[in-house]
């Protein structure tokens, strides 16, 4: 991890490589595709690439169930030709972060298939196999209630062991025993080498999930999903672990850490982030701020709620504010698209606009996800059977006994993540110019529309306002290192916050809604003698000592 500041200043872009860009014409995107549009990521005005997972996987999860952890996986190049990309990438100034999964690996890791084979193989502690528990009559029990938060219940039985393996996520995700030395050992050797190949840091899957209570007890009540929380997050030997690895190995090199962070709130993510002698990590990918619209997971929808939203942002930026630093997202793989969540399709272009602005503007590290620098929007697949990922199933299955399929099916089309997992929209050709064939996923039908192409010439596009906004916040210490103030947090319509920094002051002016509203600055503040420095219309008058707000408008002024 950097003891050093340059990641404070970055933006990260984000490829989810299968869906990038197809460069050896197999549907499938890859690191060649990755080499064609270095000098398109490049000139967003990011700093740094975060990969999610490149290496050999059977894809049961789509590349975060990892059968090898120091190679790449064939659909996507070798390891040569990461060299090159890493290489190139380099030469052009960008950073190059690795996804590293270790909760858990692929079923098919030569770990796993040693660990099952007898309980005497020395891999038979790299994951948490235990004996069934006694249960009514004869049954046999799964070791404990947990469910996993992809497949049903957390334990899979083996009937040549006659155990159970632990797995939070899939089946074929079997989660890796960290308690156990050599697994540690492992991991520091995996983070060895790739820092001296030459990457530059790593976003750490679900690191807070890396260690389970001792004893693996039971929890009640019983949850579908993600059952005995308590007792596999935030355990206080992930610090541990976490420190032990900064120690031993991310010490000697200047790099970066980003740890993902489901159930985890602003205090928790303390104890990892704060500055000193204690950090762990450098940042921590909050979850709660994607939570406005919906109840701990995406299916269970509610209306959003922009208080809701407001809170989460609010609650980090003050409470990590002069102790640690915040990753800001509003998309991943995980996640369907935000435009279609939580701006509007009828005013894509307002309300991506108005998004970027919202979330980069904040104190912290931007992360941009592959499309949203387009605007892309939800697929909205209308069939079960065209769903590919194992998330989407289970979330289908739970949601059908619960509501029905009908209801199911409309949950999943609004928030199955394979929104966000669709080709990347280039251009107006066949495919969207993701490929010279059939992609391996669908193609979002509005590429004709929405594409990279038809927005690189057009000045008022979202694609160039997002290369302003970036190049704008890497050069004004305001944004970069101001202190947050948020304005009316009650207000159901605007989400407006204040930067200030050494005398200098910026106003950043969101409209949440499809209709109008006026807006008043607060009376220390003239609008009319300010600089507008963004918005996303023509014509931007004032009145009285505010503006009436159109739909999605966004005005960033200094004062
Ligand atoms: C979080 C990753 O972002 C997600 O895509 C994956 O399915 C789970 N962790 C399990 O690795």
């Amino acid at each position: 991890m950097s003891f050093t500041q340059w990641y404070k200043e970055m933006a990260v872009y984000q490829i989810w490589p299968r869906s990038f860009r197809d460069g050896n014409g197999d549907g499938i995107g890859d690191l060649w595709g990755v080499l064609e549009k270095l000098d398109y990521i490049k000139s967003l005005n990011v700093d740094a690439i975060w990969f999610s997972p490149l290496y050999p996987s059977p894809n049961a999860d789509y590349g975060y169930d990892i059968a090898d952890y120091k190679s790449i996986h064939p659909d996507f190049g070798d390891l040569e030709l990461f060299r090159q990309v890493l290489d190139e990438a380099h030469k052009r100034g960008l950073k190059v972060f690795m996804d590293l999964v270790v909760n858990h690996s692929s079923d098919q890791h030569p770990w796993f298939k040693e660990s099952r084979k007898s309980k005497d193989s020395p891999y038979h502690d790299y994951y948490y196999w235990r004996q069934g528990r006694k249960g009514p009559g004869a049954r046999t029990l799964p070791p404990n209630n947990w469910t996993s938060l992809f497949e049903g219940g957390a334990w899979e039985y083996d009937a040549n062991l006659d155990e159970y393996y632990l797995h939070l996520f899939a089946k074929k995700q079997p989660d890796l025993n960290m308690s156990n030395p050599k697994v540690r050992s492992e991991v520091k050797d995996i983070l060895r080498f790739w820092l001296d190949l030459g990457v530059d840091g790593f976003r750490e899957d679900v690191v807070t999930f890396i260690a389970k209570a001792p004893g693996l007890p039971n929890s009640y009540p019983r949850l579908p999903i993600a059952n005995g929380m308590k007792y596999f997050s935030n355990r206080p030997e992930v610090y541990d672990y976490l420190k032990e690895f900064r120690d031993e190995v991310l010490k000697d090199y200047d790099c970066f850490t980003v740890g993902e962070s489901p159930l985890t709130d602003a205090d928790i993510a303390l104890r990892y982030v704060t500055e000193g002698e204690g950090q762990v990590l450098n940042e921590m990918i909050a979850f709660s701020h994607m939570e406005a619209d919906c109840f701990m997971t995406d299916m269970l929808r509610r209306p959003f709620s922009l208080r809701k939203m407001k809170r989460a942002f609010s609650d980090w930026q003050y409470k990590l504010a002069g102790k640690g630093w915040n990753a800001l997202y509003i998309e991943n793989h995980d996640h369907a698209r935000i435009i279609s969540r939580y701006g509007s399709e009828d005013y894509p272009v307002e309300s991506g606009k108005l998004l970027a602005a919202m979330y980069i503007l904040q104190r912290g590290t931007p992360f941009i996800y592959q499309g949203q620098e387009i605007g892309m929007t939800n697929i909205r697949l209308p069939e079960i059977g065209m769903y590919k990922d194992v998330a989407s199933h289970n979330n289908y299955r739970i949601f059908s006994k619960l509501f029905g399929k009908k209801r199911a099916m409309e949950l999943l089309k609004e928030t199955s993540r394979e929104n966000a997992r669709t080709p990347v929209q280039w251009d107006a050709t066949a495919n969207g110019g993701f490929s010279s064939v059939r992609p391996w996923f669908n193609v979002n039908p509005n590429y004709t529309a929405v594409n990279v192409a038809a927005q690189e010439n057009d000045p008022d596009s979202l694609l160039n306002f997002y290369r302003q906004l970036l190049a704008y916040r890497k050069s004004e210490p305001l944004v970069l290192y101001g202190d947050y103030l948020e304005l009316y947090p009650k207000d159901r319509y605007f989400y407006a916050y204040e930067r200030s920094y050494r005398g200098r002051r910026l106003l950043v002016i969101c409209h949440f809604s499809s209709l109008f509203h006026d807006f008043t600055a607060p009376a220390d503040m003239d609008l009319a003698e300010g600089k507008l420095l963004f918005s996303n219309y023509k014509e931007n008058g004032l009145k009285d000592r505010g503006f009436s707000a159109r739909p999605w408008e966004l005005r960033v002024y200094e004062l």
